[in-house]
């Protein structure tokens, strides 16, 4: 069953719930453009939830869903809310979601862990999930161990429930890659910040689309939390602290609010920059709607040519 059918959208495309990006405001956006939106519950206290759904819920009557991040301390009334409102499709990172899945099943919300491993999105579907989302290193933000071109056959092969994937697709091939390593729709984070509908800061959207992939990093290696980012003062200075066996405190102190730095003030040289490898593909800034026509027209074209060859 295609993807579009499973979620009733008109594009096999989830928006990625990114912390402090993913508004009630945005999810709208992206859902009215034909793709699911989804608001992040990432710094998001459970009061802030509810409006941001009562805002999402005034500015679309299309499906949308919410992205739980299960270390989010106030997590078991965000899952009480997601109920109360019947969201229709929930997604979950930062850990196993099982404790959840009944809850959310009695309801009818559809329900598509983040995953980095086949080991955990095996676990799932056993628990009854709707399809797994298979996140690739090469994904902005916090990230696995395995590329997307390894991980998303590994889980496909394995499962017998839709699989997104995620991680470095921001182009027609790169969708229609997807789909021959067995996923039936992409979910994408990176090639959204530039959209004219996403609530960054202009110089946040200027830095993504002036940046190639060579300037993509790691932090948070040594610590264990590696998120993937733009270089900037903050990343190098904290690379090197890291690689010095800086105290978790001191590495705190850089990263401390610096993604809402980043976001709201547009602080891109001491804010924290999330964005995937594929940044080098955005170039431009665009409406949604000019975005995903022009990706599913290009996936198409592509399709097409690797069918007469
Ligand atoms: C700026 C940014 C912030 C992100 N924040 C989150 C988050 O809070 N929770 C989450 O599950 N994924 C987060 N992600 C990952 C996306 O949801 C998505 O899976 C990923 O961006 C897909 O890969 P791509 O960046 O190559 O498109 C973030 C990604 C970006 C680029």
């Amino acid at each position: 069953m295609k993807l579009q059918e499973v979620l009733n959208i008109k594009y096999p495309f989830i928006q990625g719930g990114m912390a402090h990006i993913a508004t009630g405001e945005f999810a709208a956006a992206v859902s009215n453009a034909g793709g699911l939106g989804l608001i992040g519950t990432g710094g998001l206290s459970a009061h802030d939830l509810r409006e941001q759904i009562e805002i999402c819920k005034s500015k679309t009557d299309k499906p949308f869903g919410v992205n739980i991040l299960l270390i989010n301390p106030e997590v078991e009334e965000i899952v009480e809310i997601t109920r109360e409102y019947k969201v229709p499709v929930v997604t979950t990172g930062a850990g196993n979601p099982g404790k959840y899945i009944e809850k959310w099943k009695e309801i009818n919300t559809k329900i598509f862990p983040v995953v980095s491993s086949k080991a955990l999105a095996i676990r799932m579907e056993r628990l009854g999930v709707d399809g797994i989302i298979a996140e690739g290193q090469e994904a902005g933000g916090h990230i696995g161990e395995l590329t997307s071109m390894v991980l998303i056959p590994q889980i496909a092969n394995a499962l017998s429930i839709p699989v997104i994937a995620a991680g470095g697709i921001a182009t027609g091939k790169q969708i229609l890659a997807a789909e021959v390593l067995g996923a039936v729709g992409i979910q994408m984070g990176t090639c959204l910040l530039a959209t004219d509908e996403c609530p960054v800061h202009e110089n946040y959207k200027d830095k993504i689309i002036s940046a190639r992939s060579s300037q993509v990093t790691v932090m948070g290696k040594i610590s264990g939390m590696p998120n993937r980012v733009l270089k900037n003062k903050m990343v190098n200075e904290y690379i090197e602290k890291e690689k010095a066996g800086a105290t978790m405190e001191e590495l705190e102190l850089l990263t401390l609010g610096s993604l809402r730095k980043a976001v709201f003030d547009g602080d891109v040289v001491n804010g924290t920059v999330m964005a995937g490898q594929v940044v080098e593909e955005v170039n431009e800034k665009m409406s949604l709607d000019d975005l995903f026509n022009k990706l599913y027209s290009e996936y198409l074209l592509e399709k097409k040519k690797l069918c007469v060859q």
